[in-house]
């Protein structure tokens, strides 16, 4: 049931304030002054001394469920102590990558039954490692077949391009992080201003939901484009990645999402004056290295959006020369999911106007449950 949408996708999108609150429903605890604030997980709270032993963190999915993954290595490596490493399930199987006993491997998964996750959850089993589920579908194959996890609880989503799955992903293995990290001191100031921003996030998504007109304006611009190239680094490398994957799937428009870090190792020699970059500078300990490049794009007359912390219009806009998206700041480790929204509106709103299928992308299937 679309409701008052026209697609699903849309629909999606802009429920995500509420899917957010759903997925973080009964599971942050304000304890007493001596407890403090705290996060329970009751699919987890039996592992985590397990989890706590483990010499490696190996998160494993694909497509989004893998960006999701991305956008959380940094705060579960920063809260955690524990080495995190990425895998996409297809490649770690057709690599038959090492996977030890005194691993913890996580596994992503929207749907629960992405034939390549399964294949590389058989694989991390018969290796001995403690197997994690972070999926949305409640009986599904990765929830039955892993040692313990966790539902993301973003309700049911139809659109093949997932979106609030991928906001209530990242909040739960922000979740996953602070329950891992919830045994130690030196830490607590930083857990507890993470689970201030976990209760407001859902507001903010609100408040960035509100960029639609605005989007839907700047795909008006970029219609008829060839490409369109995501700048992102740090928390919003992912944010990069998953923008240009919204882009081309349901848009059909040639996307990429690159690291700032690379650009002169080889992007930069796109850039002309007609290729449009998105570039991602919102405030975090990366905002100085953004600043420099779009300085450096802007050297050679790129054709830039911006998006940046509200009120930092002066600091990213090159003298007014480029388009801004202003969006609301919240903790660092939690701003992958206030950026990607504009991100998602955008590969919306392209793929209306270009007249294409927004919930049955050509080709795609919601499930991927064959190689
Ligand atoms: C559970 C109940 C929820 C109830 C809550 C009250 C279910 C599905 N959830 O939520 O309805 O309101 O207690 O305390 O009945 N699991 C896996 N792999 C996965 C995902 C989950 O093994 O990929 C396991 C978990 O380890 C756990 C169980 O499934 O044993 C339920 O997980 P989850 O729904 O996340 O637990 P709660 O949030 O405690
Ligand atoms: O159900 P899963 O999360 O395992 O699905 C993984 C990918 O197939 C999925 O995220 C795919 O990339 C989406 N179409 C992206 O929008």
């Amino acid at each position: 049931n679309k409701g008052k949408y026209e697609h699903y996708m849309q629909k999606e999108i802009h429920e995500q304030p509420e899917s957010l609150r759903t997925t973080m429903r009964g599971r942050l605890i304000r304890g007493g002054s001596s407890k403090g604030k705290t996060v329970l997980l009751g699919g987890l709270k039996d592992h985590l001394k397990t989890i706590r032993r483990s010499r490696r963190i190996v998160f494993i999915g694909c497509g989004t469920s893998y960006n999701a993954a991305l956008a959380s290595r940094p705060i579960v490596e920063e809260l955690s102590g524990i080495p995190v490493t990425l895998e996409i399930a297809s490649d770690l199987v057709d690599r038959q990558g090492p996977i030890y006993r005194e691993d913890t491997a996580i596994f992503v998964s929207q749907s629960g039954e992405t034939a390549d996750t399964l294949l590389a959850l058989d694989y991390a089993l018969e290796n001995g490692a403690l197997c994690v589920g972070i999926t949305n579908t409640v009986g599904s194959a990765i929830a039955r077949n892993t040692h313990c996890g966790v539902h993301i609880n973003a309700g049911c989503e139809i659109g093949v391009a997932s979106t609030k799955a991928y906001t209530s992903q990242i909040v739960v293995m922000a979740m996953v992080a602070l329950a891992i990290g919830a045994d130690t001191i030196s830490n607590q100031g930083r857990r507890e201003a993470i689970v201030d921003g976990l209760i407001d996030l859902p507001n903010k998504v609100k408040e960035v939901l509100k960029l639609d007109e605005e989007m839907n304006d700047l795909a008006k611009q970029l219609i008829s484009e060839q490409s369109l190239l995501v700048f992102g680094r740090g928390y919003n490398y992912a944010t990069a990645l998953e923008g240009a994957l919204k882009v081309k799937e349901v848009s059909l428009m040639h996307s990429e999402g690159i690291l700032a870090g690379e650009m002169k190792h080889g992007p930069l020699a796109l850039v002309d004056e007609n290729l449009p970059i998105f570039v991602i500078a919102t405030r975090d300990a990366c905002f100085s290295k953004q600043q420099s490049v779009i300085q450096q794009l802007h050297a050679r007359k790129g054709r830039l959006i911006v998006m940046c912390t509200e009120g930092d219009v002066a600091s990213v806009s090159v003298g007014g020369s480029c388009r801004v998206v202003e969006v609301p700041r919240v903790e660092d480790c939690l701003q992958p999911v206030i950026n990607i929204v504009p991100l998602q509106l955008l590969a919306y709103h392209l793929t209306v106007l270009r007249g294409y299928n927004v919930d049955q992308p050509r080709n795609l299937a919601k499930s991927v449950t064959t190689q």
